[in-house]
């Protein structure tokens, strides 16, 4: 109805869609995510301090979701495992569910979800719970059936996310799992240091967010070279891998371009097949400890005429790009393994500029749904 309409209107503000307006919206939305949880140097978490010492005693951490939600929870697996000791391993729930894989009561099983009410998840929930798990919910929806259903958890209270393409729920889940990562090793002295940098990375987060939002103009311009483009491929590694399939889920889902995000050290072992003068191909090569070898990737890449857009560290141009013939898109550079938080804004930006010049509904994706509560 036109009031329908009209409220919807007021709900955006300034913006023509939800999904602008929620990326818009990080350095909010992450700062609400943090409240009251950075407290004297550590880290509070009200919904799982009861339970930090039998995860610490658990023998692996599983993490369970789908679609952006599994790629957030991909995200925190390297920072997880450095920051507990305890190994990770990643299952994306309908897959789960099919190899009926083996969960154990001495894992903790974490589910995360945006909406705490997606089938798939909270059947893997279900299995998790009927084979004796510690199951911990990562949810930005209070009372949701996944938060009423696991033993505990943690809320990353994004606000209300309405655009069906996921944004700033992706980055609270991200920080919400550092904090949680943070909290489960806090009682390891030899990783105080690097605890107290990744805080204090925490508490500028926001801030960043709103510096690389600036590359607003600039990600539309890149769409714009973008938009006849059939397909984009997105390469990372580390940190990062996560943000190249988050990035390429991103510009497919809205978009509707074909595009894939790829582990960079499996580049040689196939995609490099694909690559000639005309493919456009985003390479992730910020700071951190495999930066030399994705400098090597993209020499390689180069000998080959890629056609490449390089993400690096601010000041980090030529180091990447030595000969200035690639796009560079230059970011704040963060703690290392908050560093995907930021690195994936670009990327939503992108995507949403691409839908917008390619004429597509931005809020509504073709054959897409919010929330998927059937199997
Ligand atoms: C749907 C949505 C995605 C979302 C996924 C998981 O496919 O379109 O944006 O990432 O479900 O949703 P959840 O609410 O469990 O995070």
């Amino acid at each position: 109805s036109v009031l329908e309409m009209e409220v919807e209107q007021i709900k955006k503000g300034s913006y023509d869609h939800f999904m602008q307006k929620e990326i818009h919206e990080q350095p909010h939305s992450l700062t609400t995510t943090m409240r009251g949880r950075l407290k004297d140097g550590g880290i509070l978490l009200g919904g799982l301090k009861e339970h930090l010492r039998t995860i610490r005693r658990s023998r692996r951490v599983v993490f369970i979701g789908c679609g952006t939600s599994y790629n957030a929870a991909l995200a925190a697996r390297p920072f997880v495992e450095e920051l507990t000791g305890i190994p990770v391993t990643m299952e994306v729930a309908s897959d789960l569910l099919d190899r009926q894989g083996p969960i154990y009561r001495e894992d903790t099983a974490v589910f995360v979800s945006q909406s705490g009410e997606t089938a798939d998840t909270l059947l893997a929930l279900d299995y998790a719970l009927e084979n004796g798990a510690l199951c911990v919910g990562v949810t930005n929806t209070v009372g949701s059936t996944l938060s009423r259903r696991t033993h505990c958890g943690v809320h990353i209270n994004a606000g209300c996310e309405i655009g069906v393409a996921s944004t700033k729920a992706y980055t609270s889940q991200i920080v919400a799992m550092a904090m949680m990562a943070l909290a489960i090793g806090s009682d390891q002295i030899s990783t105080q240091a690097r605890r107290d940098a990744i805080i204090s990375g925490l508490s500028s987060l926001p801030r960043n967010v709103s510096e690389v939002l600036k590359l607003d103009v600039d990600m539309k311009e890149l769409a714009s070279s973008l938009v006849d483009s059939e397909s984009l491929l997105v390469f990372g590694r580390g940190y990062n891998y996560a943000t190249a399939l988050e990035g390429a889920l991103k510009v497919k889902e809205v978009a509707l371009m074909h595009s894939e995000g790829m582990l960079a050290g499996e580049m040689k072992h196939g995609p490099l097949a694909l690559v000639d003068e005309n493919l456009p191909i985003i390479v992730i090569a910020t700071r951190d400890a495999c930066f030399s070898k994705q400098q090597s990737v993209i020499q390689q890449l180069l000998s080959r005429k890629g056609r490449l857009i390089v993400m690096c560290s601010k000041g980090d141009a030529s180091a990447v790009c030595p000969n200035g013939s690639c796009r560079v898109i230059e970011v704040p550079e963060v703690a290392d393994c908050l560093q995907p938080v930021i690195n994936i804004i670009p990327l939503q930006l992108l995507a949403y500029h691409l839908t917008v010049l390619r004429g597509f509904d931005v809020d509504q994706p073709r054959n897409l749904a919010k929330s998927v509560t059937t199997q």
